[in-house]
């Protein structure tokens, strides 16, 4: 019996020592395997009266068995820490800040550009092109500034070298036989305004947004800036149409109701009558702020928009009969747009490529505008 008990707790004490696995199935083979010691006290019940038989029998299984589970449970835990200790050297901490990856923005122009379209899409416009490398009758000509016309001189042009000797022109639509067209990057967007007349014929309601060239910079002029041209061709169109048309785009572009329009006559080759057209405004901290007319107390008035109804040349010009299509056009500059709406003070800034401007004033990538959640941002 004393033999029993002293095996039992000796191969207790060895199971709760043993540490690692190996260890453990030593002590299991010495104890439990077939030669092993608890094995060897089953094999001498043989020997035994059946009396005796059965009381160390009891004794003898109730060892083994016990044996057995201090091995299991020593097992468990021995796998346990084992894996602990894996975990612990492989740890890969999934709550650490991602790194600093480079965000792109959104320039103001674009911005602004794509919220002028969500604004005229809704009125029922699609959005043209055309070449930035343009020539000189869609760019002059065409909207009815012939080659002797003061208001060519006042566009700073640039031109390209003369090429007529190598290139007669293309497009006889509307050009004499012997007249060649000198290239030169476009002044304005408005002979969109002539090449989707051409293509598109009529009804027809554009915007035409893009970048134009005038040899000319200081903090409010760069040589490259963009316009967007508007151009509605329909019957019985009149200056109404065009003021409401303009009075709904600069609301919903300021996002203000109490924009108030003063039309003033004007003078532009390709409409007429012309209108120049200003928004109301005052200064707040320094700054523009549309709204309000511009004879009201601390306002003024500011230009902001060229347009007028469309000259029966220009039209006759686009290829179509003026006694049967009437239209309205504008034009206006888009950085100045976005200046009036961001705050932006020095257009140069605009073409920089300075990424701290562009952080101040750039636009995140989803901020889409949409007229159901406000053009502008943070609305
Ligand atoms: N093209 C003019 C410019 O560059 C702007 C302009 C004025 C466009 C009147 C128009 C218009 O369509 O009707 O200054």
């Amino acid at each position: 019996m004393t033999d029993t008990d002293s095996l039992r707790a000796e191969a207790l004490a060895r199971i709760a020592d043993a540490e690692t696995l190996d260890a453990l199935e030593q002590h299991r083979v010495a104890y439990l395997g077939k030669k092993g010691s608890i094995s060897g006290l089953m094999k001498t019940l043989g020997g035994m009266s059946p009396e005796e038989r059965s009381k160390a029998g009891a004794l003898f299984n109730a060892v083994r068995d016990e044996v057995a589970a201090a091995l299991a449970t020593r097992k468990t835990a021995l796998e346990g820490a084992a894996l602990e200790a894996r975990l612990a050297s492989e740890t890969l901490d999934l709550s650490l800040p991602s790194p600093d990856a480079p965000t792109g923005s959104v320039h103001p122009v674009s911005q602004v550009m794509d919220e002028l379209a969500e604004i005229f899409a809704d009125l029922g416009f699609a959005v043209a092109t055309g070449p930035e490398i343009e020539d000189d009758w869609h760019n002059f000509t065409a909207l009815n500034m012939p080659e002797s016309h003061p208001a060519r001189a006042m566009h700073d042009t640039f031109y390209f070298p003369d090429m007529s000797e190598a290139q007669p022109a293309s497009n006889s639509e509307a050009v004499g036989q012997q007249e060649f067209r000198s290239m030169l990057l476009r002044t304005h967007t408005s002979p969109v305004q002539i090449r989707s007349m051409l293509k598109e014929g009529a009804p027809l309601r554009i915007i035409a947004p893009g970048r134009v060239y005038r040899s000319d910079s200081d903090a409010t002029h760069t040589p490259m800036f963009h316009q967007i041209e508007g151009l509605v061709i329909d019957k019985g169109i009149h200056l109404g149409h065009l003021k409401w048309t303009l009075e709904t785009f600069l609301k919903a572009f300021f996002e203000r109701d109490d924009i108030v329009l003063r039309l003033r006559p004007s003078y532009f080759p390709f409409t007429e009558p012309s209108v120049e057209v200003d928004v109301g405004y005052s200064m707040e901290k320094g700054r523009r702020v549309v709204g309000g007319s511009g004879d009201d107390e601390g306002h003024a008035w500011m230009e902001v928009l060229g347009s007028g109804m469309v000259n029966r040349r220009v039209i006759e010009f686009g290829g179509l009969d003026p006694d049967e299509w009437q239209g309205f056009a504008f034009g206006t500059g888009v950085d100045r747009l976005a200046m009036l709406k961001y705050g932006m003070d020095d257009l140069r800034a605009f073409f920089d490529g300075d990424l701290r401007w562009m952080k101040h004033y750039g636009f995140a990538a989803l901020d889409v505008p949409t007229l159901s959640g406000g053009v502008g941002v943070g609305a």
